[in-house]
Formats: C-alpha cells, sequence, structure tokens
C-alpha cells in the first residue's frame, strides 16, 4: 500500500521504516526541514537499535523517502498515519494543536479519499474531533476520510522490535473498508508471527527472540484510544506500587527484590515493571498519566488513584536526594561521579528523565559532578554545560566522594568495581536503580545503598581497609 507518515519522531521513524520494511511504499515527511534533510542523507537523529540500517536499506530500495512537502507527501498515500507530538499543556492536558494542524493540512491538500490513522497517543474523544476537522476544512467536496485509531505500544530502545514483533496490534474502527486496509496493512507482520509469508524479520536475523503471535483486538475508535493510555497508566500504577513496597520493606527490614520476585510468580501479577528505584520518566508515562487523570476529571470521574501513583513517583527524587545527604551529610564542593543520564535504558533520551532532576539539585547545593552515558550524554550537555563529561565509566570515579547510578543500564553490572573502588576518595554508591548486588558491594568495601533493601555492613575486617583520600576540593584547599 501507499503509505504517508506525518511527523519523523521516534514513533513516525519506527512506523514508517517498519511499514516500509514489510513491503509497503512509504512517504514520511516533517514540519522540521532540517531532520528531514538529515534523513535523506540517511542520518537518524535518535538512537534506537536496528533503526539507521533499516532505514538506509529501506531507502535504497526505494520503498522509503522524506520528504519536506507536505502536501505531496499528503497526496501520495492512500493511508495516512498521524504520528506528531502530543506533548503535556501547563495543567497535564494533552496538547493536541499539531494533529489539529495536520488534520487540517489533510483536509485542504487531499485530491483523494484517504484512510486517517492517528497513531499518536491521544485522548479518548479525539478520533470524532479529527473526523469534524477533516470535514470542516475539506476543500474538495468529492474527497472523503475515514477516521481510524492505531495506538503504539512501543518501548524506546526496542521499538523496532516491538513493532515487527508486536504483543498486540489495535484497531479502533468505524467501517469495514478501514479495518479491511488496516488489516491488510498489518498482514505482513500478523503472518509472519505465524511464518506464512516470505517477510522474514531482520531484527530476529540479528538475535532477537522468535518472534511471537500477535492478537489483533479489533475495536471502536473510542475504545482504541482508551486502551492505550490504560496501558501506560497501568504500568505506571505497577511502578509506583513497587516503589512503595519498596519504602515499606526499608522500614520493616524486608527485600523489595525478594518481594516483588515471589509477587511477580503470580501470572495474574508478573514480574515486570516493578523494579523500585527512581522511578519512571521519559515522553509517555509521566505525560500520559496526566493526560489520562485529565480526561477522567473532565469525564467526571475521580481518578485520584493515578493522581497517587504521580505523586509517588515524583516523591522518589526527594528521597534519593534525601539519601545522598544522609550519606554525604553535606553536599557543597562534594566530587558526585554519575553513571547513567538516559530515561532508562537502550535509549539517548532524557526526557523527563530523573537524572535530570537529581543534577539539578546537586549542582543547586554546589556539587562538582562527573557523568557518564552510553548515549544520552551529548543531549544532557546541552543542558547542564557545568557537568563534566566523561569518556569512560570509570573516569566518573576518579577521586569522587559518591557514585551515583540513576540508570538501569545493565553493562554498569559489568563494570570492574574493584577499579572504581581505588579510584574513589570515599567508597560510597547510591544506586538509584538497585542495580548492583548489595553483598558484593559491601564485600568490595564499599558503603551502598539503593530502594528497599537492607543494609549490609561494610566487611573491612576481611578485606584491606579502604584509602581515604581526600577529596580533590579538599586537596586544593589545602
Ligand atoms: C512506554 C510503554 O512501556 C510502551 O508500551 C509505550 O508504547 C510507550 O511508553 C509509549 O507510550 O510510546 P517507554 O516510554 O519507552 O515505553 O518506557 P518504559 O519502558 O515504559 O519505561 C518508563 C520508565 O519507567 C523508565 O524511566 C524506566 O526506568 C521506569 N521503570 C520501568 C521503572 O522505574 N521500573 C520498572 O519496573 C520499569
Amino acid at each position: 500500500m501507499r503509505i504517508t507518515v506525518i511527523g519523523c519522531g521516534y514513533v513516525g521513524l519506527v512506523t514508517g521504516t517498519c511499514l516500509a520494511e514489510v513491503g509497503h511504499q512509504v512517504v514520511c515527511t516533517d514540519n522540521d526541514r532540517e531532520r528531514i534533510s538529515s534523513l535523506k542523507a540517511g542520518v537518524v537523529p535518535i538512537y534506537e537499535p536496528h533503526l539507521d540500517a533499516l532505514l538506509a536499506s529501506n531507502m535504497r530500495e526505494n520503498r522509503l523517502s522524506f520528504t519536506d512537502d507536505a502536501a505531496e507527501a499528503v497526496r501520495s498515500g492512500d493511508a495516512i498515519f498521524i504520528c506528531v507530538g502530543t506533548p503535556p499543556k501547563e495543567n497535564g492536558e494533552a496538547d493536541l494543536s499539531a494533529i489539529d494542524n495536520v488534520a487540517r493540512l489533510i483536509a485542504t491538500e487531499a485530491h483523494s479519499s484517504k484512510l486517517v490513522i492517528e497513531k499518536s497517543t491521544v485522548p479518548a474523544q479525539t478520533g470524532q474531533q479529527l473526523k469534524r476537522a477533516l470535514s470542516v476544512y475539506r476543500r474538495h467536496p468529492a474527497v472523503e476520510f475515514r477516521v481510524a485509531s492505531n495506538p503504539e505500544f512501543l518501548r524506546e530502545g526496542t521499538a523496532v522490535e516491538d513493532f515487527l514483533h508486536p504483543d498486540r496490534v489495535v484497531l479502533g474502527v468505524e467501517d469495514e473498508k478501514s479495518e479491511k486496509e488496516l488489516r491488510e496493512i498489518y498482514h505482513p507482520i500478523l503472518e509472519a508471527t505465524a511464518e506464512k509469508t516470505n517477510f522474514r524479520c531482520p531484527v530476529h536475523l540479528s538475535g532477537c527472540p522468535p518472534a511471537k503471535s500477535a492478537q489483533l483486538v479489533v475495536t471502536t475508535i473510542n475504545s482504541a484510544e482508551l486502551i492505550k493510555h490504560a496501558s501506560n497508566s497501568f504500568l505506571a500504577l505497577k511502578i509506583s506500587y513497587a516503589n512503595m513496597i519498596a519504602d515499606l520493606c526499608e522500614k520493616v527490614g524486608a527485600d523489595v527484590q525478594e518481594v516483588v520476585h515471589a509477587m511477580g510468580l503470580d501470572p495474574r501479577i508478573g514480574r515486570q515493571f516493578l523494579n523500585a528505584g527512581l522511578g519512571f520518566g521519559g515522553f509517555c508515562l509521566p505525560k500520559d498519566v496526566q493526560a489520562f487523570v485529565r480526561l477522567a476529571e473532565h469525564s467526571g470521574v475521580n481518578f485520584n488513584m493515578l493522581r497517587e501513583a504521580e505523586h509517588v513517583n515524583k516523591r522518589r527524587i526527594d528521597l534519593f536526594t534525601e539519601k545522598i545527604r544522609q550519606a554525604l551529610w553535606v553536599i557543597k564542593d562534594k566530587q558526585i561521579g554519575i553513571l547513567g543520564l538516559a530515561f532508562k535504558a537502550n535509549t539517548d533520551d532524557i526526557r523527563f528523565a530523573p537524572s535530570l532532576e537529581v543534577i539539578r539539585r546537586l549542582l543547586a547545593e554546589g556539587a562538582h559532578l562527573r557523568a557518564y552515558d552510553q548515549e544520552a550524554m551529548d543531549k544532557t550537555a546541552a543542558i547542564f554545560p557545568q557537568v563534566r563529561f566523561c569518556r569512560e565509566p570509570y573516569d566518573v570515579a576518579r577521586d569522587a566522594d559518591a557514585l551515583l547510578i540513576l540508570t538501569e543500564w545493565p553493562e554498569f553490572r559489568q563494570l570492574d568495581w574493584s577499579l572504581i573502588y581505588d579510584k574513589m576518595s570515599r567508597p560510597l554508591i547510591l544506586d538509584g536503580r538497585n542495580l548492583l548486588n548489595p553483598q558484593a558491594m559491601t564485600q568490595l568495601g564499599f558503603e551502598y545503598h539503593c530502594f528497599g533493601r537492607p543494609q549490609e555492613k561494610p566487611l573491612p575486617q576481611f578485606l584491606p581497609a579502604p584509602v581515604l583520600r581526600a577529596s580533590s576540593a579538599i586537596a586544593q584547599q589545602a
């Protein structure tokens, strides 16, 4: 099918590239001209595993192209995926102005009938508004617009894999023709999981787990829109629940890892999204919870439960800074090393990352910071030029009074922690992601703090006593 994708952010780029990969003819457009010109040159502006290789091969094979001529892009597709941003407004509601602009663009520029598909995350009933805008601004009376909702469930860092091996594909439709067309669009992906087509997933070939069998769920447009917000909000609730369990574990001397492990063995609960720590960040969960609360409010439904999940999440940063203060006493002039800046592992995205607020608070208190992240240093440097960014994770430990872990990059587990111990001025770790093994760290001689796990006492009698060196700030004063 000929497909147009409007919006070349995470969702649009992954959607456009993967739809081209399964054989459709895809044109992508965006009102950011610079972004389009770099994409035309094959440069992907975000870090997302597999995306650059897939984008390049599909451009080479002429199935995927980019244009800054939005009118031309609208005319070229039979189906148009709207993948523009829906950021939060001051009051937490989703800002739908980009969707409105796209609706007007499609209505005025389309010369033939189109299936217009909402892929962006939008509150329930947006589809009705979209239909109205398309009909109000329609320039050619003979042109018909059908609207559908097809929410994405892509996780940053595994978005290509999620698109090509989905758990579920949700189609919110109002007419048979739209359903038929959407089924056709997703046919190669749905059938690939059943091994009925020639399509072979390139991600699969390069080592991702075997294809899952995806469920196709056909619903009304309102339900499809709600499914997306309800899913993300539930994930947020789950994380906040685990964080409250962690706080309780600290008080009663239990271990949150043991508790959530056993809870997760119940298939009705499941182990995923029960990791306690600094809480959820990113551009989806925080904003979707807020938008869902606002939607409930407008609809006269009291969803205070979600507000509480939001509060619990905000308090994680307070608790963490309090742990830092308790351990360091005075933060001013302390050398603090930071491992991890991205809002989660396998992405360079720092939007609403807990690391940003932690850094802001430490700088405000006069700490000297060094930081390392596999992918997110450039973006963080643009916000915090005062922080020293290191090429090597070990460099953040040099003369540090404390080392913080702010992102759950699994690579941090594999670091040579004895080497880090030797480099630090004071062997103190504050693990905001419960990533490391407390016993192992304590046995190495570290003072180790995390969330919801019993505090181990360091065992210096079995090890050479840690050499407590003066921090460089004190050394300078001397
Ligand atoms: C989220 C959803 O997981 C996707 O299903 C959805 O499609 C996407 O939003 C979206 O709306 O587009 P994503 O934003 O990539 O995906 O991030 P998550 O993997 O959900 O992680 C969100 C945050 O929760 C991260 O900061 C992560 O560190 C944190 N987290 C996650 C925890 O603190 N504990 C956990 O157990 C899991």
